[in-house]
This record gives C-alpha cells, sequence and structure tokens, in this order.
C-alpha cells in the first residue's frame, strides 16, 4: 500500500462518485492560472463538504479560508432556495478570483465573501447579530484554529457542525511537541473539541490526491 494505490483510488472513487463537473472543473483551472496556491479541497473531500450540507440541512453555513471558492461552492451548490453562506478570506486577489468563481457557477446571489483579518470579521458578524450558522468550515490559517473555534461556538447553535481541515497533516499531529505552528494550531484544534463538554467531535484520517491528512468534525450538542 502506498502513495500510488491511494490516488488511483481517489481516481476510480472520483469517477464513480462524482462523475464530471464542468464548474468545478473551471474552477480549479482559473485557481491556478490566477497563481493561488493547490491547496483547495480534493473534489472528493469537496463532495464530502456537499454530503454534510445536505445531511444537516444546513441552511446558513459560515466559512473561515476561501482560496479561490472551490470548497465554498462545494457547499453553496447544496442550500437550499433562500439558504446563505459567508466566507472569510484575508487576501483580496483569493477573493477576487473566487467571486468570478461563484459567479460562473450561478451562485452570487448565495454567497457572500468578506475580506480581512477572519478574527475582525467574526467579531464584526458576531456584533451584526449574524448566526446561528448550521454549519462552520474551518480552513483558513491554522495557528489562529482557537480563536476561530471560539467563535464559531458563540456562532452556534444545538446542532451546529464545525468542521476542521488539515488536523492531520502528514501524522504530525501525533507529534508530542511539534516545531510546525501550522500542526500546533491542529493540535489546538483537536484539544477544543476534546475538551468542551457541549461538542461531540470525532476526527477522520484521509489519503489521497491532498496527501495524508485529515478532519475534524464535531457537532454542538448544547
Ligand atoms: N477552503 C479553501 C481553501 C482555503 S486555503 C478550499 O478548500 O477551496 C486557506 C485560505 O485562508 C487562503 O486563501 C488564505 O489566504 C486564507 N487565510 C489565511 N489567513 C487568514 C486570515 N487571518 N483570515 C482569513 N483568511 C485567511
Ligand atoms: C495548506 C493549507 C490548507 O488549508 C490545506 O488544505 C493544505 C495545505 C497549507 O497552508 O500548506
Ligand atoms: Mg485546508
Amino acid at each position: 500500500m502506498n502513495e500510488k494505490t491511494w490516488m488511483a483510488v481517489d481516481a476510480y472513487l472520483e469517477k464513480e462518485l462524482l462523475g464530471t463537473n464542468d464548474v468545478l472543473a473551471r474552477t480549479l483551472v482559473a485557481n491556478r492560472e490566477a497563481g493561488l496556491p493547490a491547496i483547495d479541497v480534493s473534489p472528493l473531500q469537496g463532495a464530502m463538504l456537499e454530503v454534510f450540507v445536505r445531511m444537516c440541512g444546513a441552511r446558513r453555513i459560515l466559512e473561515i479560508g476561501t482560496l479561490g471558492g472551490y470548497s465554498t461552492i462545494c457547499m453553496a451548490r447544496a442550500l437550499p432556495p433562500g439558504g446563505r453562506l459567508i466566507s472569510l478570506e484575508y487576501e483580496k486577489r483569493h477573493a477576487d478570483v473566487a467571486r468570478k468563481n461563484i459567479e460562473r457557477a450561478g451562485l452570487d446571489d448565495k454567497v457572500e465573501i468578506k475580506v480581512g483579518a477572519a478574527a475582525t470579521s467574526l467579531e464584526a458578524l458576531a456584533g451584526a447579530g449574524e448566526g446561528a450558522f448550521d454549519l462552520i468550515f474551518i480552513d483558513a490559517d491554522k495557528p489562529n484554529n482557537a480563536v476561530y473555534l471560539d467563535w464559531a461556538m458563540r456562532l452556534s447553535q444545538p446542532g451546529t457542525a464545525i468542521i476542521c481541515d488539515n488536523v492531520v497533516r502528514d501524522g504530525e499531529i501525533a507529534d508530542p511537541d511539534p516545531a510546525d505552528p501550522n500542526t500546533r494550531g491542529a493540535q489546538d484544534a483537536i484539544k477544543f473539541f476534546g475538551g468542551r463538554a457541549n461538542l461531540r467531535a470525532t476526527a477522520l484520517q484521509t489519503v489521497g490526491s491532498k496527501g495524508y491528512d485529515g478532519f475534524a468534525i464535531a457537532v454542538v450538542t448544547a
């Protein structure tokens, strides 16, 4: 068993389960042409997010870390009529690419991108009485995971799903004293999920076209 097998299985599952999706394929092309880093969720991971949105019957979604809007589109296309997704992105250049992709996907009536440091935008959202959100996807600068999780709890209600990307990091998550601040951020997320009486959480290790990584997945219980 090796990386070649994981890639072949990813390709097989992608072909059998997802077929082709022109809007999502064009989004990835646009993101690479714009020079954005290739750190979008994979197609199967995007489909997982879509399935989560539908499982929750989510009407209001919050995303932290837009990049070119690939994960945004995966989730927003699963919203019912009148549903809304707010996505927070620090880099205006990324948000501009994302807005074009979202418009091409016909989702600009459902999606709003707020440009700026997510911690600032979250404070503004809470101040404006936005929330509760039904699903919150955290996928931005990992050292701030705990900050984002604090806000996520304040913008939640019982039943809200909170999903955090990149928590396995090639297995570094199990290192008792990791040097990488991103891995420390991933550990902060796991500790947060494990330490709250009003959360039930799990984590899912993933292999495939994005290498070896994983998602932490929690639901607010009270
Ligand atoms: N969710 C996207 C990938 C996000 S990559 C997808 O799967 O398609 C992480 C993004 O977080 C990058 O675009 C980066 O610019 C953004 N980011 C980094 N620091 C941030 C901050 N402090 N506030 C908001 N966004 C930030
Ligand atoms: C990185 C960030 C991500 O959100 C991701 O999914 C993969 C990699 C990174 O910063 O390297
Ligand atoms: Mg990520």
